[in-house]
């Protein structure tokens, strides 16, 4: 039995089919408008949400994997910066698509063996299909970060979090959105440099991360943990 999840155009439904809610702590009820499929998900992450009143199943005081979660992404961001302001540094943007590519992946992965959660980043455009393309549940949660940021709300404050059923048992699942800066366009912007063009080409044949400008969505943090 996997945990997939079934998305319609708008309704999402998990398996196995036994009617079983997660415990809710908090409630965003920009998230809550999705569909009714939605009790099952409630947003983490925002200021704002923490004082949101609402009828709930669950008691209303805060998830600590939530605060988990982020203190992880917290981390996972400051060493990618680091890394990627490093690479850049010393060898330039086209050597830093190398360090990217090696180092982004390990650091995912270190962390993960470090903390027990899983780690990722995620986009609704991939630049690494393999390791980055969205499950159902992280897709559903990126188009929603879109819908919020297109009603205003700025993409650094975008953040959800659910617990959700997993065949049979309990999974804390956790994204933040990453916001495209200026840094960014060298690599993924719309005015790429052709010999950075040309390096992206040869790694990442099917990479779709390009064309984005400043402030758009650039993809997600996504990470998550059996409750
Ligand atoms: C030097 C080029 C370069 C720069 C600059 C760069 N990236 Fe990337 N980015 C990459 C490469 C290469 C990958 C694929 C990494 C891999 O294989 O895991 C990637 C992957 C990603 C992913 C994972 C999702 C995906 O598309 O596979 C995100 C999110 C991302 N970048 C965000 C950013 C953000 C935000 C910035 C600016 C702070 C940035 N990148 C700057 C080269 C770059």
């Amino acid at each position: 039995m996997t945990h997939r999840v079934e998305v319609g155009r708008l309704g999402r439904h998990f398996r196995p089919t036994k009617p079983t809610y997660p415990t809710v702590w908090r409630h965003d009820m920009r998230a809550l408008t999705l569909s009714a499929g939605l009790a099952t998900l409630l947003a983490f992450g925002n200021a704002a949400a923490d004082t949101a009143a609402g009828p709930s199943p669950g008691p209303e005081a805060p998830n600590p994997a939530a605060e988990e979660a982020k203190a992880l992404i917290k981390e996972f961001a400051g060493t990618l910066k680091d890394e990627l302001q490093g690479a850049i540094k010393a060898g330039g943007p086209i050597s830093a698509v190398a360090v990217c590519k090696d180092r982004a992946p390990a650091i995912a992965a270190d962390l993960a063996v470090r903390s027990g959660w899983e780690v990722k980043r995620t986009s609704l455009k991939p630049r690494n299909l393999a390791l980055d393309t969205p499950d159902a549940w992280e897709r559903q949660v990126l188009t929603r970060f879109e819908e919020r940021k297109a009603a205003g709300e700025p993409a650094d404050a975008l953040a959800f979090g659910a617990v959700v059923d997993d065949a049979g048992t309990k999974r804390f699942r956790f994204m933040k959105a990453i916001p495209t800066g200026d840094v960014c366009l060298a690599c993924h912007g719309k005015d790429i440099n052709p010999d950075i063009a040309s390096a992206l080409d040869a790694a990442y044949p099917q990479d779709q991360a390009r064309g984005y400008a400043l402030g758009d969505i650039r993809g997600a943090f996504s990470v998550s943990k059996a409750q």
